[in-house]
């Protein structure tokens, strides 16, 4: 690494965790913006609007199974995600989950429930979806479609050429609209979005394996071609993870692959601890 690159590192360390400095009240004290920026995105009118199923709220896989059985996928098999699934991991994810005045709270935790991130799905296989690009309306549990057409291979080029962007039913983005966090958290606001958007790339990937679907979390792409493609300008709103959902053909690995107690115990005992 070069003295650069390691000063750089050293100083987005330093600079966005919390203080005594500069953070003497432990809250973040007051905001960088003067105004609150609106907490939801939505598109102009004009933007065509798909209403997403009902998510269901009880039954399912167990949460102790799916923990068990999830594995990051990346063969997927050419068969369509249905529309049911799409609406479920959208609503698992980072849905509203209950709402408190002019709260929506969510499936994933937020640093001050400021909620700075924001889903886009790009359609390659979903039964009765025209592929394409779309942003979820969280509020209405809806998805604004836009842009019509097959970009896997836009995807897969994006994605530093990886064969996990092929046969995918659909790929998740993740985008952080940093003034919703920095206008309390001011500085920490980068640090806390991305540990935002692990939670929401666990439920994401617990719920594609209750779904008995394949699922990876994709952290290496080119950022600024995937801003581009979803047409964001990348200083307030910028992509940083992608999650990939697809039909794999048996969702459980190899059982040789699964946690062997006996030999963990061995292990124990053998380092004495
Ligand atoms: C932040 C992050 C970024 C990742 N990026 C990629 C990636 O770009 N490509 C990929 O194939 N897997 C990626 N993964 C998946 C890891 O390779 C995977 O989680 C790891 O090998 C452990 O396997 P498991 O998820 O099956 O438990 C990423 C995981 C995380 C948490």
């Amino acid at each position: 690494m070069s003295w650069l690159e390691e000063r750089i590192a050293e100083l987005y360390h330093e600079m966005t965790r919390w203080r005594r400095d500069l953070h003497p009240e432990g809250r973040g004290g007051p905001g960088v913006l003067s105004e609150r920026p609106p907490f939801f995105k939505t598109y102009e009118n004009g933007t065509p609007v798909i209403s997403l199923p009902r998510p269901a709220f009880t039954g399912g896989m167990s949460l102790w199974q799916s923990l068990h059985i999830r594995r990051s996928r990346r063969r997927y098999i050419p068969e369509p995600v249905s529309l049911e699934n799409l609406s479920q991991l959208l609503w698992a994810a980072y849905g509203v989950t209950a709402t408190k005045g002019e709260n929506f709270y969510r499936s994933a935790p937020s640093a001050g429930a400021r909620y700075p991130i924001e889903t886009y799905v790009v359609v390659n296989n979903v039964d009765g979806l025209t592929a394409g690009i779309y942003h979820y309306e969280v509020r209405g549990h809806r998805l604004e479609q836009l842009k019509v057409g097959d970009f896997s291979a836009e995807l897969r080029s994006i994605g530093l050429g990886r064969p996990v962007f092929q046969n995918v039913g659909a790929v998740f983005v993740l985008t952080a609209v940093i003034g919703r966090t920095r206008w309390r958290y001011r500085e920490i606001a980068t640090w806390a979005v991305y540990i935002e958007g692990g939670h929401i790339m666990q439920n994401l990937c617990l719920a594609a394996t209750a779904l008995k679907l394949g699922s990876c979390p994709i952290g290496a792409f080119f950022g600024d071609e995937m801003d581009n493609l979803l047409g964001l300008e990348g200083k307030e709103e910028w992509a940083f993870y992608v999650g990939t959902v697809g039909r794999v053909r048996e969702i459980a690995q190899e059982p040789e692959e699964w946690l062997d107690w006996e030999l963990l115990d061995g292990e124990i005992k053998a380092r004495g601890s």
